[in-house]
């Protein structure tokens, strides 16, 4: 199983950019988690960031055919691009929406999400570990579909 991870605009900065709200790991520890978590499930990972929308569409419409989920921070375009928003209706692969910060208690914009209906869930405000939690569940889910519904996924 290869599920994807996607980060958006800015998360490059994460360990510097407003340590008090984002945490102080960097983005490549936050990745480490990620894949010594993935190790012991046994799943394959990897790792895209860029501060352009356009390549994060172009990512996200290479998951088609390479990847059995993702996990998308799509950082504030999660709140403001149609253009993510229609990739990730168009490639169907199944994601869950994370964030380090709760963005339901931040400020209004932030309380809106143009992807969250899509996501088989979002796991937000729990810093680094959100992007554990979330593998942890994509993968369960991604499992559960597998051993379902005929050959919706491939594991
Ligand atoms: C974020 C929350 C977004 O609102 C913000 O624009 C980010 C990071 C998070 O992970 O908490 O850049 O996606």
């Amino acid at each position: 199983m290869h599920i994807a991870v996607i980060d958006g605009p800015n998360l490059n900065l994460l360990g510097v950019r407003e340590p008090e709200r984002y945490g102080t790991a960097t983005l490549a520890q936050v990745h480490a988690a990620v894949k010594t978590r993935a190790a012991a499930l046994g799943v394959e990972v990897s790792f895209f960031q860029s501060n352009h929308e356009g390549a994060l569409v172009d990512a996200i419409q290479a998951l088609r055919g390479a990847a059995d989920g993702a996990l998308v921070n799509a950082a504030a375009y999660t709140h403001t691009s149609l253009a993510v928003r229609d990739a990730l209706l168009a490639v169907q692969v199944p994601f869950v929406e994370v964030h380090l910060t709760n963005v339901h208690a931040r400020d209004e914009v932030r309380r809106r999400s143009l992807l969250a209906d899509l996501a088989v869930g979002v796991v937000a405000g729990f810093g680094a570990d959100s992007y554990v939690l979330a593998l942890e569940a994509l993968t369960g889910w991604l499992r559960r579909a597998a051993g379902g519904a005929s050959g919706v996924v491939r594991v």
